[in-house]
């Protein structure tokens, strides 16, 4: 198998090195989600997929998702990608997009099992900013202090759209549909191989039965805690690199860029098959 890793830092992300022709059989694909468990992030640098190879190898990895309702940019004939762009020829929306510079997990306000995974690619990069930042939250979690482990481990939070955008938008200014999404996880997630993580970050709204000031303080002090450099990776995109990440493994927020950047990036993501609720 022609496939080449090299891992980025103890704790998160490897560089994956393969023929895009090898990307989409079955040995190769198997491969990329042991890798995704193990190591959180995965980069494959400038490998260059079109939209339809891009669905094909998320196909590979599991169940496409499309949790985003109205697609900017979208067209029928890839269905299940994402544009994500602040341009607002494309984008009428920018409050979502804007609440991505915050660290969070894909997915979490939708009644559904966490996604799985994020599959990102660049299409246009932008001249300043727009790098991706992840943050592992096995590793965070593995890392904490025994008590905290104890204090925190029966605890539900309240993932919320308002919280998410909280930074960038006003809770009146939200479409009704999206204002009222919200959704109750464990704070703790328990894989069925048994390995933690936590569902936290920017979506994270209230820890259930907390008083508002206590549960607030709690999730930022636990979002400071993974987001030490220890835990993270910051990816520099050059255009055609793709990133797959484990999303409820890893947090990730992106650097501001400018709305007349250009910067497009193109989504698809795989469904999880592990409820948290
Ligand atoms: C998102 C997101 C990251 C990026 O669209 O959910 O987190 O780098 N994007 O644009
Ligand atoms: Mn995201």
């Amino acid at each position: 198998m022609k496939i080449a890793v090299e891992n980025i830092k103890p704790t998160i992300g490897s560089i994956v090195r393969v023929d895009r022709s090898a990307l989409l059989t079955d040995e190769v694909a198997q491969r990329c989600l042991e890798l995704l468990d193990d190591r959180g992030v995965l980069v494959f640098p400038r490998i260059g997929l079109s939209d339809k190879e891009q669905l094909a190898f998320t196909d590979k990895l599991g169940a496409r998702v499309n949790f985003t309702n109205r697609v900017p940019g979208g067209d029928s004939a890839t269905q299940g990608v994402y544009t994500i762009t602040l341009d607002p020829k494309i984008n009428t929306e920018p409050e979502y997009v804007l609440g991505t510079y915050f660290w969070h997990m894909d997915g979490m306000t939708s009644p559904i099992p966490p996604p799985k995974a994020s599959v990102l690619s660049a299409r246009k990069v932008a001249a300043k900013g727009g790098q991706t930042e992840f943050a592992s939250t096995f590793a965070a979690y593995q890392a904490l202090p025994e008590e905290d482990k104890a204090d925190i481990a029966k605890l539900r939070v309240m993932h919320t759209v308002v919280a998410a955008v909280r930074e960038v938008a006003t809770p009146e200014s939200l479409d009704p549909q999206r204002r009222a999404m919200k959704h109750e996880r464990p704070l703790v997630w328990t894989r069925k191989s048994g390995r933690k993580s936590m569902l936290i970050g920017y979506t994270a709204d209230e820890v259930v039965g907390m008083s508002h000031a206590e549960g607030r303080a709690l999730l930022a002090r636990l979002l400071e805690w993974t987001a030490q450099q220890e835990f993270t990776y910051r990816h520099q995109w050059s255009e055609g690199d793709l990133v797959v990440w484990d999303n409820c493994g890893a947090l990730h927020r992106v650097i501001p860029y400018a709305t007349d950047s250009g910067r497009t990036m193109h989504r698809t993501s795989v469904a999880g098959v592990e409820a948290a609720t």
